[in-house]
């Protein structure tokens, strides 16, 4: 199992390039599904969790070409990898156990699977270290569409001859379960209104990408999208947007280490709420047209946060504000509203010696002088980023075990933060 070893104290300094968004992928490669025509993708990110989807994609017959880009982690802007998918000898509609334990994002096939070839076996997600992440909205919606579904032996079985349009009232606001629907609704009969969709900005790229294959779709970005059924959907090319989650977790990281970062192939128009909270904590934000820039103060500002849907403050970025205020001047009061369980880099932050306290979905966070360098265990994704800021901060060295979190969602992480001045390597 690989490690990081890092050696903190050094201000992050110098420019690196932001890869494709992760979130935005992992649904745009599901939408090929939905046409025998070739889908093409740029962009993409060198990612575990990618190479899992398009592992699961392969086994359904979807053939599957990509070309690696130049060296993931390098300074060029956008290297990401081009993927093309040809779902035209699709025939096997199902998701196997195996492959969807390692990833719950495997879900997302459930929707255009039903759509495209009137049947679908996936394997319920399970949970995963954050929370028990069930997926009772997907299949409301799916039923109310029309589809015939039962759960039996962990397998999600749906069928339908052809979906019919319906409107559809999701009880929270759920990312995938938005954008599985959304994907079903292209090819329904009549059409679909979403209420209270999800408004994150991957959810648009996919409805852009999904106009691009000829779907009817408006209102995607909003919290009422209307998706008009067509009989069949064509090819397209689409390039995958900047990543918004690891833009905010090398700014934070930045602005942990007293450093002062540019990201080029980043777009701050996504990152209100994160760049607004980094401005509290006072540092200096400047977005350029496809970057932007960072410079932190000598000391931080502690500052509180509460995680919320889009256009709110991203759960995803949560724990990156935590180990920014285990080392700012203040207290803080962080709310998880999201997800359960999403605390548990707290306790390893402690061990690196940061002043918190959790209390239910809040934690209070007391700004220390300084962290020591320790060894720490990575739970989830976000946590794990949590861990690597605190080590760029900590005197001394630590080492981060269990870091294959990391390489699910941080293309070429040690590389960029290296590239950025921090002594950081991994090790077996
Ligand atoms: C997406 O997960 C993201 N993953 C998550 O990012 C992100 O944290 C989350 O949205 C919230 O922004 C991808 O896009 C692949 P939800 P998702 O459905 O769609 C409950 C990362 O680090 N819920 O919006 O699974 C659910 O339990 C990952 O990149 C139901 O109860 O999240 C949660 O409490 C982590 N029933 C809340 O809603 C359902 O049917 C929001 O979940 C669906 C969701």
């Amino acid at each position: 199992m690989d490690k990081l070893l890092i050696a903190g104290g050094i201000p992050l300094s110098g420019e690196v390039a932001i890869s494709g968004a992760k979130n935005a992928a992992l649904p745009l490669l599901c939408a090929a599904l939905l046409t025998k025509e070739p889908v093409t993708f740029t962009n993409v990110p060198h990612l575990n969790d990618i190479g899992t989807m398009l592992k699961l994609l392969a086994q359904m017959g979807v053939k599957v070409s990509r070309e690696a880009a130049v060296p993931a982690g390098t300074q060029s802007a956008g290297a990401g990898d081009t993927v093309t998918l040809d779902a035209a000898g699709l025939d096997n509609a199902v998701a196997p156990y195996e492959m969807v334990k390692t990833m719950r994002a495997s879900i997302l096939v459930l929707g255009p699977l039903v759509a495209r070839a009137g049947e679908a076996r996936v394997s319920l997600p399970g949970g995963c270290a954050i929370g028990a992440r069930p997926v009772d909205q997907h299949i409301k919606g799916l039923t109310a569409m029309g589809a015939e579904i039962n759960v039996e032996q962990g397998y999600v079985h749906a069928r339908a001859t052809r979906l019919k349009g319906a409107r559809l009232f999701t009880d929270m606001v759920t990312v995938t379960g938005t954008e599985n629907l959304m994907m079903a609704a292209c090819l329904a009969q009549g059409e679909t209104v979403i209420e209270n969709a999800a408004r994150e900005p991957e959810v648009v790229d996919l409805a852009n990408c999904l106009i691009a294959m000829g779907a009817r779709i408006s209102g995607a970005g909003g919290d009422v999208i209307r998706i008009q059924g067509v009989e069949a959907l064509h090819g397209a090319t689409h390039r995958i947007m900047p990543d918004r989650i690891e833009t905010g977790t090398y700014l934070c990281a930045a602005a942990a280490t007293g450093g002062e970062v540019r990201l080029t192939g980043a777009s701050a128009t996504s990152l209100d709420a994160v760049i607004d909270k980094l401005m509290d904590t006072g540092c200096e934000i400047v977005a350029e047209r496809d970057a932007i820039r960072l410079k932190a103060p000598r000391r931080l500002t502690a500052v509180s946060v509460r995680t919320a849907p889009y256009p709110a403050f991203p759960t995803d970025m949560q724990a990156q504000f935590m180990a920014i205020n285990a080392v700012a001047d203040g207290t803080a009061v962080m709310r998880e509203t999201i997800f359960e369980n999403r605390f548990m880099h707290a306790v390893e932050l402690i061990r690196l010696g940061a002043d918190i306290k959790i209390d239910g979905n809040t934690a209070f966070v007391k700004g220390v002088a300084k962290l020591d360098g320790a060894t720490v265990m990575a739970t989830d994704l976000r946590a794990s980023a949590s861990l690597v800021i605190a080590g760029l901060v900590a005197q001394g060295e630590t080492l981060i075990e269990r870091i294959y979190h990391l390489d699910r969602g941080y293309e070429g992480l040690e590389q960029k933060l290296a590239a950025l001045g921090a002594d950081i390597r991994r090790v077996k």
